[in-house]
């Protein structure tokens, strides 16, 4: 299905466009009013990203796979991406990856039935002297334990 910027977010990526000397440096900015309108990006997006970016659909994807803010596919209304990567790692990240993934009862890259929780193992975060760690949306939750990983998905399930 052709994705198009609403007209309220058409003038903020116009906004943002308008911040840069080349079009081409917006793109973060650009894929995030996307992602927020879509709810995640999809081949579409990109095409349309591309296309206001004067930039070819490749130049896209790349931004796109690289960080792991861009969703490439749906996600719940709480996203949450636990990091494994070494510090995380070796603070107990996979303990914690299993302790979310066995809670919401969905593996990686899936979306419980009820749409509120998708789950993502993720590279390091940047909070590696915080680890482990995940995040919720944009929320980061650090030096998490078993019990406090707990009561982070009991508030989230206790908030619908
Ligand atoms: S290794 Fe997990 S945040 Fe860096």
């Amino acid at each position: 299905m052709e994705f198009k910027f609403t007209e309220d977010n058409f003038k903020r990526v116009e906004e943002s466009i308008s911040k840069y000397p080349h079009k081409r440096a917006a793109i973060m900015p650009v894929l995030y009013i996307a992602q927020e309108q879509n709810g995640f990006i999809s081949g579409e997006v990109m095409l349309e990203v591309a296309k206001i970016l004067e930039i070819t659909p490749e130049d896209v994807l790349g931004v796109v796979t690289f960080y792991t803010m861009y969703h490439q596919h749906p996600v719940g209304k709480y996203h949450i991406q636990v990091c494994t990567n070494i510090s995380c790692m070796l603070k107990g990240g996979y303990e914690i990856y299993r302790r979310v993934k066995n809670k919401l009862g969905i593996d990686n890259m899936q979306v419980t039935p009820d749409s509120l929780f998708s789950l993502e193992e993720v590279e390091c975060m940047g909070s590696c002297g915080t680890a482990p760690m995940l995040a919720v949306n944009e929320d980061y939750y650090e030096n998490l334990t078993n019990e406090s990983t707990d009561q982070i998905i009991e508030s989230l399930k206790n908030n619908n």
